[in-house]
């Protein structure tokens, strides 16, 4: 078993809008691993990050990632951090990856004021400026297609991503 497509991008990408939108269309589940990490450590993220660190929310991000992939055939979004880990980013290889990109106004736009997203809490714009920029190789390496979403419906992108799924 292995998800009809895997969502990738930063924060503000769009991953959820898309993602359910492209799951309702094609008739199945949406799952999200942010929900999962929060799921199993029964509290949400920005208290993963205070109580336990970044370094244990990473660890229950990449198995949450991994069982996902073994288990769930709908589609999958991750967590925007989640392709840094190289063992993820190898555990993505052979699936369907769609990396939704975003440019920085946009995304900025979108996460407001970075409520709920602990690495937005001091200074949103520079920290997404820097992010974008650091993570952009990684999910371009991932990704077997690349989607802008730019000025763009999510109806617009999921029209894409369906031409790339063919179904
Ligand atoms: C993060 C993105 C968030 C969440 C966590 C860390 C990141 O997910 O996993 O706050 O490192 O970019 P979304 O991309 O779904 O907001």
């Amino acid at each position: 078993m292995a998800p009809v497509c895997v969502l990738v991008g930063a924060m503000g990408a769009g991953k959820s809008t898309v993602g359910e939108a492209l799951a309702d269309a094609l008739g199945v589940g949406f799952r999200d691993t942010d929900a999962d990490v929060e799921a199993t450590a029964g509290k949400p993220i920005p208290e993963i990050f205070f109580d336990d660190g970044e370094e244990h929310f990473r660890a229950l991000e990449h198995a949450a990632v991994i069982a996902a992939l073994e288990s769930f055939d709908g589609v999958l979004a991750l967590g925007g951090g989640a392709i840094l880990a190289e063992k993820t980013r190898a555990a993505l290889a052979g699936h369907t990856v769609v990396f939704l990109s975003v440019g920085l106004s946009e995304a900025v736009k979108r996460v407001g004021f970075g409520a709920g997203r602990p690495l937005l809490a001091v200074n949103p714009r520079a920290t997404l400026r820097h992010l974008l920029e650091q993570r952009l190789p990684l999910y371009t390496e991932v990704a077997t297609l690349t989607v802008p979403t730019d000025d763009r419906t999510p109806e617009d992108v999921v029209t894409e991503i369906r031409a790339h799924l063919r179904r």
